[in-house]
């Protein structure tokens, strides 16, 4: 099966959101240092996007997770396959995330760093797909919210493809 890429969300419009976010988010911290936590793999070209962007001090720590289950429903159950490397008691820490889609992965992993007793914890998120929640989150900092539909691109991808494409595009199979 061979499958199409449509621009859902071009290039610039990204670029655009992404530093008025970053503005949004360095008013919102001014005086105090950030720590971005990012979800890899997805999370990794928006991070750096924002993170160039973000004017008070940033540092950054990544982590990986998978959920098990099969590919299209995740069970819920979150394994941690790199954890974090440095602790983030007393950190003012912000979760940058790909995509929202039914919350799970989010949900757990917002417990799992909550009990780190970080000094503050909030969630960025790239999309959010609303309509497919099945678990709770709150977002702090969206920079799109989209339709139900699988999305590839600026992280995102599909069989581990389209990761690199500069923009956000939908999933066509013909
Ligand atoms: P959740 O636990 O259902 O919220 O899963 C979120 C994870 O599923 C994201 O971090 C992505 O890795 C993946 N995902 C969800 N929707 C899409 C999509 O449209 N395209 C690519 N990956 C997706
Ligand atoms: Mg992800």
């Amino acid at each position: 099966m061979r499958e199409k890429v449509r621009v859902l969300i071009s290039e610039e419009e990204v670029e655009a959101k992404i530093r008025e976010i970053a503005a949004v988010i360095s008013h919102e911290y001014e005086g105090k240092s950030v720590h971005l936590v990012c979800v890899l793999k997805g999370g990794v070209f928006f991070t750096c996007e924002l993170a160039k962007r973000i004017t008070v001090p940033v540092s950054l720590d990544f982590m990986s997770v998978s959920s098990y289950g099969d590919d299209t429903k995740s069970s819920g159950v979150v394994k941690i396959v790199k954890d974090l490397d440095e602790p983030l008691e007393g950190k003012d820490v912000l979760v940058v995330e790909d995509i929202i889609d039914s919350g799970r992965t989010l949900s757990y992993l917002l417990e799992n760093l909550k009990s780190r007793n970080p000094a503050s914890l909030r969630l960025c998120t790239l999309l959010d797909k609303p309509e497919r929640r099945v678990r709770p989150v709150k977002v702090d900092y969206c920079c799109f919210e989209i339709p139900d539909e699988f999305v590839v691109g600026y992280g995102l991808d599909y069989a581990q493809k389209y990761r690199n494409l500069p923009f956000v595009g939908a999933v066509e199979l013909d």
